[in-house]
């Protein structure tokens, strides 16, 4: 298996451009499924999980052609099986977002249910219980590691309904908002998500004639519309990783410049990296991040959903924590079990208890070098950060996670004189 070996680095400096957002070039791809013109979709990161995707619309009936670096273009001019292929549902949980669409243009959905992963249990009975509430009957097949989950919509297809939702999920909004697209009559989704990529979402529905309103706030509003039709869209930037390198470069008293970011879309970020000490100069699409300009003290996270301090940020920002003067909490509300890093950084010498939903961070920690694990996408990223400043030589397995969700990440922080390297063993 692969791994990264991080060394002791100097402070980055330089410039690194984000790539577009994961979370968001996920639903936008399942989104096509919706529409039998073409979608054409720019900034497409190069990812594992975007190839999964394009496999499992090619399953589905798309035909894909890479027209350009980043640029897809996908056409769904017939649906031609409307069941997901295990084999593929299984490698990626945001595969679950095809069940919308299909149900949608289709009237009828089989996908393998999405396992859980190390960071929670990730039910999907808010998306169900949308589906319902659009007059689809859900019936669930309960079998081991071949479960899956059957919708099949009325005999006019999809009724437009108001729908709230318990917890404000990401994917539960995404899916019924594309399930909605085609209804008729109108959908309310409240207590909605808010994130970033719901709003690009909505406005690559929009551009190709959906009539949805209120995304980015807690109450979305969908028309039902006849049909679809052919639409160009460029992926926001990706904000999580935006924020991954905001955090190299405060953890490593660096000073770096991060083109291609909106800085709306990452405020709580920078809010928290200022009360520790960090300058940050905001431009348009730009942001100047120094961590040389004097001690860096720590701060307590609490993760909320958007526009509150992003989940996906929590165990980079911990690992950074770990270093600053003074002791923090970090409460994580929105998944369960998010503190899998926790055991990794201890190994390194961090000092951090856990008690329930609350971590206890210690403040200025020498990091040594050692063998960790990445145990998810993001912690993975936590555990270069901790490399970066941990006295020797760090090396971290499972960096497949790592790969899933940072496009060009070993030749970006390479860019910025990180000393890290891929070693295959
Ligand atoms: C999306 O996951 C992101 N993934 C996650 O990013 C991100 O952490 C998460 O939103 C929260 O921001 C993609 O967009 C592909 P949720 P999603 O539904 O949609 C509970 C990364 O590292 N819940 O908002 O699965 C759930 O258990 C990944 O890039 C229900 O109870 O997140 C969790 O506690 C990790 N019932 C909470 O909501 C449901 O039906 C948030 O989950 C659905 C969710």
């Amino acid at each position: 298996m692969a791994k990264y070996i991080v060394k002791k680095s100097v402070p980055l400096r330089g410039e690194v451009e984000i790539s577009g957002a994961k979370n968001a070039v996920l639903p936008l791809m399942a989104a096509t499924l919706l529409n039998p013109e073409e979608c054409v979709i720019r900034s497409v990161p190069d990812l594992k999980d975007v190839q999964v995707m394009m496999e499992i619309l090619e399953s589905l009936g798309a035909s894909i052609d890479v027209t350009a670096p980043g640029e897809f273009s996908i056409s769904s001019r017939q649906i031609k099986t409307t069941e997901a292929p295990f084999n593929l549902v299984s490698k990626m949980r945001a595969s679950f977002l095809v069940m919308g669409p299909l149900l949608g243009r289709e009237g009828v959905a089989r996908i393998p249910l999405p396992g859980g992963c190390s960071i929670g249990a990730r039910p999907i009975d808010l998306h169900l219980k949308g589906f319902r509430a659009l007059g689809a009957d859900i019936i669930m097949h309960e079998d081991g590691a071949f479960s899956y989950v059957e919708a099949a919509a009325g005999p006019k297809g999809l009724i437009g309904d108001r729908i709230y939702l318990d917890f404000p999920s990401v994917g539960a909004t995404e899916n019924i908002m594309m399930a909605a697209v085609l209804a008729l009559g109108t959908t309310y989704i409240e207590n909605a998500a808010e994130e970033p990529e719901i709003v690009d979402l909505a406005n690559f529905l929009n551009k190709m004639g959906a009539k949805i309103k209120g995304a980015g706030t807690d109450t979305i509003r969908i028309e039902g519309v006849k049909s679809l039709h052919a639409v160009k869209h460029t992926v926001i930037p990706d904000r999580i990783e935006a924020g991954t390198f905001m955090l190299a470069a405060a953890i490593t008293k660096g000073h770096v410049t991060i083109t291609n970011v909106l800085p709306d879309h990452v405020k709580p970020i920078i809010a928290k990296l200022r009360e520790c000490g960090v300058r940050i100069e905001e431009g348009d699409d730009y942001l100047e991040v120094m961590g040389d300009q004097g001690p860096l003290v720590s701060t307590d996270i609490k993760t909320l959903p958007y526009p509150g301090f992003p989940t996906d940020m929590q165990s980079p920002f911990m690992a950074f924590l770990t270093v600053c003067n003074g002791n923090s909490t970090v409460i994580e509300t929105v998944f369960e079990s998010r503190f899998m890093h926790v055991a990794q950084l201890n190994k390194m010498g961090a000092s951090i208890e856990t008690a329930g939903s609350r971590a206890f961070v210690k403040g200025n920690s020498r990091l040594r070098g050692c063998e960790v694990m990445a145990t998810d996408l993001r912690a993975g990223a936590a555990m270069v950060l901790a490399g970066l400043v941990a006295e020797g030589q760090t090396e971290i397995s499972e960096i497949y996670h790592i790969e899933r969700g940072y496009e060009n990440f070993i030749e970006k922080m390479r860019g910025l004189g990180a000393d890290i390297s891929k070693v295959e063993s």
